[in-house]
């Protein structure tokens, strides 16, 4: 009986060590504040759309927060992200620390790459990265989703847009104003440019909807 209660006990202080252990290993994990706080209103647009599809390649997977939340709060999706290969291992000590079943290691991924090397994915995701990749990588991202998504397949694009060449906000002009100081291939893209090169790629527009923080989803769908 002594034996049990102390079996038990020793149990308690094991999980107990290894929540701190995991507590202190989580605040040293790359981290965006900018994914804390747009991850429960992308979470809501994500949940309209994701029912029974069973897999999703996320490109540009940064912190890995998205891929750790989502794949939380879709146990039944299997979450693969994917950084530039220099990213990678980075992105891979929140995946690592996640161990969740849903979410495998990331995947090294650059959009100019020819062959992407994967495919026959139902839905993609990408947050935040369209704005930091040079016109020639937008391109390039654009033409290699026919490629990895199949018919059907939902695209999730995150992120600040201009319309007809106009900031949606003050505040979105002078984040550009930075972009462009740091790297000038970088910079907001135009939604028209971004509808007309998802278009020649076989997607057609099937949501633009506002976010907070001066941001927008666009949600594409694979035609063809
Ligand atoms: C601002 S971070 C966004 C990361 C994350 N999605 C988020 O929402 O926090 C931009 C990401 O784009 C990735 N990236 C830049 N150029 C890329 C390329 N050519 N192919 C794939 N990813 C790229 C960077 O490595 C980085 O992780």
């Amino acid at each position: 009986m002594l034996r049990r209660i102390d079996g038990i006990e020793t149990s308690l202080q094991t999980q107990k060590r290894f929540v701190r252990v995991k507590g202190m290993l989580e605040e040293h994990l790359p981290y965006s504040q900018a994914c804390e706080n747009n991850k429960h209103p992308i979470l809501k647009v994500l949940r309209r759309y994701i029912c029974s599809q069973e897999n999703l390649l996320e490109i540009a997977g940064g912190t890995g927060q998205h891929g750790e939340f989502f794949a939380q709060k879709f146990p039944n999706l299997y979450w693969q992200t994917s950084d530039l290969p220099k990213a990678v291992a980075d992105l891979n000590l929140r995946i690592t620390a996640a161990n969740l079943r849903n979410l495998p290691l990331a995947l090294p991924l650059d959009v100019n790459d020819s062959n992407w090397g994967m495919s026959n994915y139902e839905l993609l995701f990408t947050a935040n990265s369209l704005h930091i990749m040079s016109e020639k990588s937008v391109e390039r991202f654009f033409a290699g989703i026919p490629g990895v998504i199949k018919k059907q397949g939902l695209v999730f694009i995150y992120g600040p847009f201009k319309y007809e060449g106009k900031y949606t906000t003050e505040s979105n002009a002078q984040f550009d104003d930075w972009l462009k100081t740091r790297d000038p291939k970088s910079g907001i893209r135009d939604f028209e440019n971004i509808n007309t090169l998802a278009a020649n790629a076989g997607l057609s527009l099937v949501v633009d909807e506002s976010m907070p923080a001066n941001n927008q989803i666009l949600i594409f769908s694979r035609s063809e």
